[in-house]
């Protein structure tokens, strides 16, 4: 099977009230993982690469693991390009295999991000590569960019359709209280996201896929323990599951992990590291990490997206 776009993924997902889940990958325990998860639980899964990562682990070698799991584990995947900044970035990875990017003009006003989206879906389309524009700004750090609670914007409702009609766009992440990374809210602040937004937005635009970044939910079990192994992680705090799961059956096609995997991750490398404080086979301590990630994919998939046997 070769790498494949959203599209039919999407269709399936809106259709059947359930979500697909859109893991960022850096290395190749992660890459292996997560497919591994996904792999046994016939899920569908798009597999996101941020410009930190290929800066990290360089294109070439994401794209070949990448293609190496999709060999061993035979389920639809796409490769997306997470929080594209600009053009150049966008056309890239569209050179480069990738079958979806997401082009993030959030921070610019209404007519500069509809320009700039609408140049990357042109040369996209024009590739068979599908593309994700965002409108309204989640708070949180991505990359190099902080946005703090404050300065974070919920979406209009009022300005979706036409977003959606100039750029040509395939599928719209929208900010409806979600933030980036394991810092969610607050202390103190009870979470909730605004499902009444999310209606709104999905009355505006019928059977359009919706996108949800920031959506980790930050496991306390694996908060807990970093900390019991060494680290502090006071008011790490996430998206509460059973939203979540409302929100993969709603509009909501793509729910965006990332920081759970790093936590899952840090959490079994570091306990490893502690138990044997002599342990210094890399292997050791990385297949802790990776065992920690296929556990909470399963349970991503099983227990909030919904997208087991849908591959
Ligand atoms: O939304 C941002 C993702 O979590 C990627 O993070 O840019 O540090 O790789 P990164
Ligand atoms: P989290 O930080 O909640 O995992 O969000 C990741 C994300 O939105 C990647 O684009
Ligand atoms: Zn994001």
């Amino acid at each position: 099977m070769a790498l494949v776009t959203t599209t039919e993924m999407f269709q399936k997902a809106y259709n059947g009230g359930y979500a697909i889940g859109a893991f960022n990958v850096n290395n190749m325990e992660i890459i292996q993982g997560i497919t591994e998860a996904a792999g046994k639980l016939r899920s569908p899964l798009i597999l996101q690469v941020s410009a930190g990562a290929r800066k990290y682990a360089n294109h070439k070698y994401l794209v070949k693991l990448v293609e190496a799991a999709l060999e061993i584990n035979d389920i639809p995947i796409s490769l997306h390009l997470d929080h594209g900044a600009d053009f150049e970035i966008c056309k890239s990875c569209i050179d480069g295999g990738f079958t979806s990017v997401m082009i993030d003009g959030s921070h610019y006003d209404f007519e500069k991000n509809i320009e700039v989206t609408k140049g990357v879906v042109e040369y996209a389309h024009e590739h068979g590569v599908v593309v994700e524009g965002e409108l309204g700004q989640l708070s949180g750090i991505e990359d190099d960019v902080k946005v703090s609670f404050e300065d974070a914007a919920y979406t209009n409702p009022d300005q979706v359709e036409e977003f959606v009609k100039r750029t040509g766009v395939d599928s719209l992440a929208i900010a409806i209280g979600t933030s980036h990374g394991a810092f969610k809210f607050k202390p103190g602040q009870k979470p909730q996201l605004r499902f009444d937004i999310l209606k709104e937005i999905e009355a505006r635009i019928p059977g359009f896929p919706i996108v949800l970044h920031g959506a980790s939910s930050v496991p306390q079990k694996y908060v807990c323990e970093i900390e019991q192994f060494g680290g502090n992680l006071a008011d790490a705090i996430g998206i509460p599951e059973v939203m979540l799961r409302e929100a993969a059956k709603s509009a909501v096609c793509k729910i965006n992990i990332d920081s759970d995997l790093r936590l899952a991750f840090t959490a079994g490398v570091r306990k490893v590291l502690y138990n044997e404080p002599d342990a210094f086979d890399p292997r050791a301590y990385l297949q802790e990490g990776r065992a920690n990630i296929k556990t909470l994919v399963s349970h991503k998939i099983l227990d909030v997206l919904g997208s087991d046997n849908k591959a």
